[in-house]
């Protein structure tokens, strides 16, 4: 038996890989979705305890809905080098093919990657089968964030490949169709953990937070909370050059492990929102994803939506935590990637400040409210992705779709909600035909995308 809190309940692995068709469906499934609801969790093979939560193999899970039915569900470890034990430092350096791949799943230029940050992507087939490593035609020599922003106006894929030792950070841009355009490295960048980062329409924005390359951690990820780091935002405008452009500003100290979105507003500053966390919340937090004492009882502890507003003109940041509940994996509909956006989804955790269970929650900017979608006792929903209805105007017209993993009945649903009001009955529920592990993030592919 492990005691370690990322292979217990909700985080339990499962121990294959299944292929199930003809889902159950209650209620209506919109004919408009259809395409693969693609997650991906830190799945490690049976017998195998990582020493932390992140180095866990990378499993996905996918749910296949077409024309009003659920025709499949499946679940495939990514295989690469790592999954069968190659080590990630080798005598000529790190392997970037030995990866997790268990992050994130995205697709761009007609590929589905699986993503980790401190490695190359893995491109899958539509059937989750793995392809192997994808390096962008050999573009890409350096490791890819798990978090890249797809620009809703150009198609162009921003990312990022971060490092603890020179060069720290290089900032990519993909053209629509997968091809790197232009790589650059970021001056002013240290060994601070980067794990996401935000664009607007004319700017990039990078996040370094108080936590910095530490050599003495030991968990396999060499991070830690640093009171002598300062945290900071790198702000560079998009386009060539634009690197060399980039200006640090300091802020209070936190770290922000994801952020829901950036864009400028009416008086050309530029608004930064996501989640972020103070020392103890931090320390907390690894504690749980490292198995140590002192940990909090959710992979998440004190992580709230923070703002900050940046004056370019007059060199100053403004930073106002936006709310009290625990919350992570901020989401938003994708089509405000690096513009305005009105409402955001999130996952709420119970903690003595907040909800009493887990708790979806939807963030109205214009009218400062908040709606919350509680599912229950023993059940943990997914991060919520948007799905935009075809002909919805406004901006929260679709489903919000969350897997929702239920340690009562040891089982797994996925809900597909309707996004402009959480408190409504399900659109739709499909039944999954065993529990899957609670995961960390996904995508939905429409099938047009993969064409
Ligand atoms: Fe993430």
């Amino acid at each position: 038996m492990t005691s370690k809190p990322y292979l217990t309940g909700h985080y339990t692995p499962v121990a294959d890989e299944i292929t199930a068709t003809g889902l159950t469906v209650e209620g209506t499934l919109p004919p408009e979705l259809t395409g693969r609801l693609i997650r991906n969790s830190h799945n490690p093979k049976p017998g195998i305890t990582p020493t932390h939560w992140f180095k866990g193999s990378g499993m996905v899970h996918g749910i296949r809905l077409r024309d009003g039915r659920a025709e499949w569900y499946r679940n495939r470890w990514v295989h690469t080098p790592a999954l069968d034990g190659a080590p990630y430092m080798t005598e000529k350096g790190p392997d970037l093919t030995a990866s997790t791949a268990g992050t994130h799943v995205i697709e761009h230029g007609g590929r589905l990657l699986a993503l980790c940050e401190a490695n190359l992507p893995f491109e899958l087939t539509a059937d989750l089968e793995t392809v192997g490593a994808y390096d962008f035609d050999g573009r890409l020599t350096s490791a890819m964030t798990a978090h890249p922003k797809e620009d809703p106006v150009t198609g162009e894929l921003h990312f990022f490949s971060s490092s603890p030792f020179p060069p720290y950070l290089i900032h990519h841009v993909a053209s629509a169709d997968g091809r790197v355009l232009e790589s650059q490295e970021v001056p002013g960048a240290g060994p601070a953990l980067k794990h996401d980062f935000a664009i607007t329409e004319h700017h990039v924005v990078f996040l370094e937070g108080s936590v910095t390359f530490d050599p003495a951690e030991h968990s396999g990820i060499p991070y830690g909370w640093n009171d002598a780091q300062a945290s900071r935002i790198g702000v560079l405008p998009r386009g060539a050059g634009g690197a060399g452009k980039v200006r640090w500003f300091e802020i209070g100290q936190g770290y922000a492990m994801h952020l829901a979105n950036a864009y400028e507003d009416a008086r050309g500053r530029i608004v930064v929102e996501g989640p972020s966390v103070g020392r103890a919340g931090w320390q907390r937090s690894w504690n749980w994803w490292v198995g140590a004492p002192d940990r909090g009882a959710e992979p998440n502890s004190g992580s709230r939506s923070h703002r900050w507003t940046i004056d370019l003109a007059a060199g100053r940041v403004r930073e106002e935590e936006t709310d009290d509940l625990t919350v992570e994996f901020p989401t938003i509909n994708d089509a405000f990637v690096g513009r305005a956006h009105r409402y955001q989804y999130a996952l709420a955790f119970p903690d003595d400040l907040g909800v009493g269970n887990h708790t979806l929650v939807k963030y109205d900017r214009a009218t400062g409210e908040r709606q919350l979608r509680p599912v229950g006792t023993g059940q943990l929903p997914s991060e919520a992705v948007f799905v935009a209805s075809a002909d919805g105007a406004d901006e929260d017209a679709g489903y919000l779709l969350t897997v929702v993993s239920d340690l009562n009945a040891d089982a797994s649903r996925l809900l597909v909600l309707d996004a402009s009001d959480l408190t409504r009955p399900p659109v739709a529920t499909v039944h999954l035909p065993r529990r899957v592990p609670a995961m960390i993030h996904g995508s939905w592919i429409p099938d047009a995308d993969l064409a």
